[in-house]
């Protein structure tokens, strides 16, 4: 590490620091406020392995000198610091930069700015925006009002309170030196580092010096390098609109929405790491990743899951197929397993066929150390998937009294340790990643309707529905959703393989032949509830039927469940 004065065009001396790799690329880190530069420190550790990372205080931050008047915190000179740190550490060439609140604010005015202009590679941006965006964008909401505009612009002015308490004279120098602020800060935002006095009062001049200015006279201030916009979902300063709507400034930007707090950057370094490596990746080389395509704003559709990474379980067949193939024709790469290679290899041919990046690997979803191999490999090789489907499942039919303990452990060893070998496999990373995604059980009908035939089935399926409401619940807060699917009757290849227990072989095949039959005649293809899953992930439902039969009957056991359990007397032997 080393540790430099910078001095700025006024004097201000800035502290400066150099950490990492130093034949990597160079990114400049600019902190807001009331924090100074030890707000990266986790950042700096995870992208110091591969960057040469630099780090300053802004004037009226940490080591670097306090100016006394508010005059000498207007945005220009703020953005000729930054350039005078760029100029000290890269003399000729580009930097990139990753800025939060009021770091972003600066960066934002040195990136649409001259001084620096053929300077910087790409910009990420957290919590906030360039003050003339903001000022247009406010301007915008009111001059062609509707109730949703007004309401954006009102939740955004809720949400700058503390603007206006900063402008007021005295009371909050008074707030951050009896130690007030600071312990409304604690209480508020967990994530925050402990903030210093003197940085919260000298700081104070930064609102000062700009907001009214730049509020009433905002001034058209286009950007030409590649922008990544890090929108916290709980970001209690700056709403997502706010820093997102700035396309007509500019044109090569994405959006990312990362499930956290305002102050990400300490909660979570290793996502906002990641998320700057990539898109200082995609300037040095040109390479996107998925997540940059996805977050891509203004780009053409190609589908409504394009550039989403998709898993699913028992895909050789019957309604993981036809999933596969519906995500595939919607823009989505798949991910496939079965038991079965051949099968499973037939899908991700088919897969590939419709363009679709496949991977088709041979899991025994049953088998909970293969399962996390699998979810390893797939990270490794795909990246953490956006949706993981766990459909693969197996029939039982027959009475309680037949069924033997090894057909119970075979059928709750698929259709139930088989969903949760796949949340466990797949969850940790997919919160880790911090930018939400979907989990889909299969279910079924039969997991609410009462059945002497199909008991032992039932049960696995209603624990899968009961597993998917209860993680639903806890996985909220990661922006995670999760469904259950619960088909009825659907012609697929599960009558051919349904194990009929307390009968012959022949009386077995006899009954899967009848079934597979019955089935047919029903004609509801598996397409059709590929087309529900793909719906019910959009809209993120809860629990979603599928079959008119699957409809009519979640109804009917949530209003005459009595009725449910009379039918379920009558013989349904195939
Ligand atoms: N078809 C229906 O009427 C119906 C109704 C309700 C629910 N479901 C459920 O839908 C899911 C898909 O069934 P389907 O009808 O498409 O059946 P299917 O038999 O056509 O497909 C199931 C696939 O899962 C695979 N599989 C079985 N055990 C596996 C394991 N241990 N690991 C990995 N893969 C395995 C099979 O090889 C097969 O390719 C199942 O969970 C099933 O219980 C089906």
């Amino acid at each position: 590490m080393s540790h430099k004065q910078v001095t700025a065009g006024d004097g201000v001396r800035l502290s400066v620091w150099v950490r990492g790799v130093p034949e990597g690329p160079t990114v400049v880190l600019v902190h807001g406020y009331p924090d100074n530069s030890s707000l990266w420190d986790g950042v700096v550790t995870e992208l110091g392995r591969h960057h040469r990372v630099v780090t300053y205080d802004v004037r009226g931050a940490g080591e670097s000198d306090k100016p006394r008047g508010r005059g000498a915190y207007r945005l220009d000179q703020l953005a000729d610091d930054l350039a005078a740190v760029v100029d000290e550490v890269q003399p000729t060439g580009k930097v990139h930069l990753v800025a939060h609140d009021w770091g972003s604010i600066q960066a934002w005015h040195a990136v649409t700015g001259d001084r620096l202009r053929g300077r910087i590679a790409s910009y990420t941006s957290i919590s906030g925006p360039s003050l003339d965006h903001a000022a247009a964008w406010f301007r915008d909401q009111f001059a062609r009002p509707t109730p949703k505009r007004l309401a954006r612009a009102l939740r955004q002015l809720l949400h700058s309170y503390y603007i206006l308490l900063f402008q007021l004279p005295v009371l909050p120098e008074l707030m951050w030196r009896t130690g007030a602020m600071r312990a409304l800060m604690r209480r508020l935002e967990p994530d925050v580092k402990a903030p210093k006095t003197s940085d919260g009062v000298h700081g104070l001049k930064l609102y000062r010096a700009n907001m009214g200015p730049r509020m009433a006279r905002p001034q058209p201030r286009p950007a030409e390098v590649p922008v990544q916009v890090l929108a916290p979902s709980g970001d209690a300063y700056v709403t997502a609109p706010l820093q997102a709507e700035v396309q007509r400034w500019v044109p090569d930007l994405r959006v990312r929405r990362i499930i956290g707090s305002h102050w990400v950057a300490c909660g979570k370094p290793g996502v906002v790491a990641a998320a700057a490596a990539e898109l200082i990746a995609y300037a040095e080389s040109g390479e996107e990743s998925r997540a940059l395509k996805r977050a891509r704003v203004g780009a053409p559709a190609r589908g409504r899951f394009a550039h989403r990474l998709v898993v699913i379980t028992g895909a050789g067949s019957g309604i993981g197929r036809e999933t596969a193939l519906a995500f595939a024709a919607e823009g989505a790469d798949v991910v496939v397993t079965d038991v079965h290679e051949e099968t499973a290899k037939e899908t991700a041919k088919m897969l590939r066929d419709k363009g679709s990046a496949a991977g088709a690997y041979t899991v025994d979803s049953s088998d909970g150390a293969a399962m996390t191999r699998f979810a390893e490999q797939v990270a490794r090789e795909f990246g953490v998937p956006d949706i993981v489907v766990n459909n693969a499942g197996i029939g039982l039919s027959g009475s309680f009294v037949d069924t033997s303990v090894e057909d119970w452990e075979r059928v709750v060893d698929v259709n139930l340790w088989g969903v949760i070998h796949g949340c466990r496999a797949f969850l940790p990373m997919m919160r880790e990643r911090a930018e939400g995604g979907q989990i889909v059980n299969l279910s079924s009908a039969a997991a609410y309707l009462p059945s002497t035939t199909l008991g032992a089935y039932g049960t696995t399926k209603a624990a899968v529905l009961a597993l998917s409401n209860s993680l639903r619940a806890e996985l909220a807060a990661d922006g995670i959703g999760v469904t259950a699917i619960c088909p009825g009757l659907v012609r697929t290849n599960i009558t051919e393989t349904t194990r009929f227990v307390g009968v012959t072989e022949a009386e077995q095949r006899r009954r899967q032949q009848a079934s597979t039959k019955l089935y047919a005649r029903r004609n509801f293809g598996p397409e059709k509830v590929a087309h529900d899953i793909l719906r019910a992930v959009e809209k993120n439902t809860a629990v979603q039927p599928s079959t008119p039969e699957a409809k009519v009957t979640y109804v009917l056991s949530r209003l005459t469940p009595g009725l449910l359990r009379a039918a379920a007397k009558l013989d349904a032997t195939p």
